[in-house]
């Protein structure tokens, strides 16, 4: 039997959003993770830091007993944020970093960003208390391809960004294209990327080959396998600029399951397993531990865990649920579409 023996990881992109689907969907990520960057992207959205307190006390409520978690919060950058407050975040330890939506990129993303121009005095502000910048880096300009966005919005907004504020610290969240890994190895300072499981497994087939598949659609959209096979190459590569962030992003059923269904892929049961196989497959269990549990804590400025967790190589496939049930309603599981021998011990 293989096993291997790794710090406890931490997921740098998550959503657990609120109520009865946080208190369904925590203990999936609280089980093996011991931290991870809340997305604030709840209805209304996390914007001020009494919000983001009230919310990491909901998150805390809803932790099944025994598992300790630190839930690292986020606050959602609008056009009306004020530097004071992000300040204050900061230095009181509550605030890990600020998400940037453009407005309309993504699930409850509408009080996003509409002009950089006006969020200038907060990302200043950011860069001078070294507080990062999260991204979820997409245009949301109607004439520019899905397939597209990302890489269009490196060249318009992300690059511009940089030139004009270098000191600022910006995670590029969820890359999914060859562009997005070349633009963050490219750089000399100050830029990361976190990566996804499922973008790691899937290409755009997933979603449109023999039926579309409603469970493999999120955002940014899975793209051609070149792309795929270059995130692969970055996560396994050791490179301390890339970690993981399983963007776990629960959604009932019926909002998945409809004629404009949701984007997001709940990959958080499975997620450990699921990397255990690409890295095994890439010949790169030996990088497993930097890409979760070393290289986000490095960049963010926080130690690694100390504690440990084993995963094993089992004789038969693991089997995972292939729903989960809430007090929301059902939630479909990533199905990473081969079978998985790697479980968590
Ligand atoms: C996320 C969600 O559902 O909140 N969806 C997704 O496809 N990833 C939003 C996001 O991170 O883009
Ligand atoms: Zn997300």
């Amino acid at each position: 039997m293989q096993s291997l023996t790794i710090r406890r990881p931490d997921d740098w992109h998550l959503h657990l959003r609120d109520g009865a689907m946080l208190r369904g969907v925590i203990a999936d990520t609280s089980r093996h993770f011991a931290r991870a960057i809340v997305m604030p992207n709840l209805v209304p959205p996390v914007v001020t830091t009494v919000d983001a307190r009230d919310y990491r006390n909901r998150i805390l409520d809803a932790l099944p007993e025994g598992h300790s978690f630190e839930p690292l919060m986020t606050l959602y950058l609008t056009e009306e944020t004020n530097p004071d407050d992000v300040e204050e975040g900061k230095r009181s330890g509550l605030i890990t970093a600020v998400k940037l939506y453009p407005a309309g990129a993504t699930t409850n993303s509408a009080s996003g960003v509409r002009n950089l121009d006006k969020v200038m005095p907060v990302l200043e502000r950011m860069a001078k208390i070294g507080l990062p910048l999260c991204v979820h880096g997409e245009v949301t300009t109607p004439e520019v391809d899905i397939f597209d966005r990302e890489a269009v919005f490196i060249e318009t907004v992300l690059d511009p960004l940089r030139r004009r504020l270098p000191e600022l610290k910006v995670t590029m969240e969820h890359v999914t294209t060859s562009d997005g890994v070349d633009y963050i190895r490219s750089s000399a300072a100050n830029l990361a990327g976190s990566i996804t499981t499922h973008h790691l497994i899937i290409n755009r087939n997933a979603i449109l080959v023999g039926g579309i598949r409603p469970h493999y659609y999120c955002l940014p959209v899975a793209k051609r396998e070149s792309h795929r096979l270059a995130l692969r190459a970055a996560a396994t590569s050791g490179d301390p600029r890339f970690f993981l962030g399983t963007d776990s992003a629960p959604h009932v059923d019926p909002a998945k399951e409809c004629a404009c269904g949701c984007a997001g892929i709940y990959c958080a049961p499975n997620t450990m397993s699921c990397l255990a196989h690409v890295f095994e497959q890439e010949g790169a269990l030996d990088k497993l531990e930097a890409f979760v549990s070393l290289n986000g804590p490095a960049w963010y400025g926080l130690p690694p865990n100390e504690t440990r967790i084993t995963l094993v190589k089992r004789a038969a496939p693991v089997q995972f649920p292939k729903k989960i049930e809430t007090g929301a309603g059902s939630v479909t599981v990533f199905d990473p579409m081969f079978p998985i021998y790697w479980d968590v011990e």
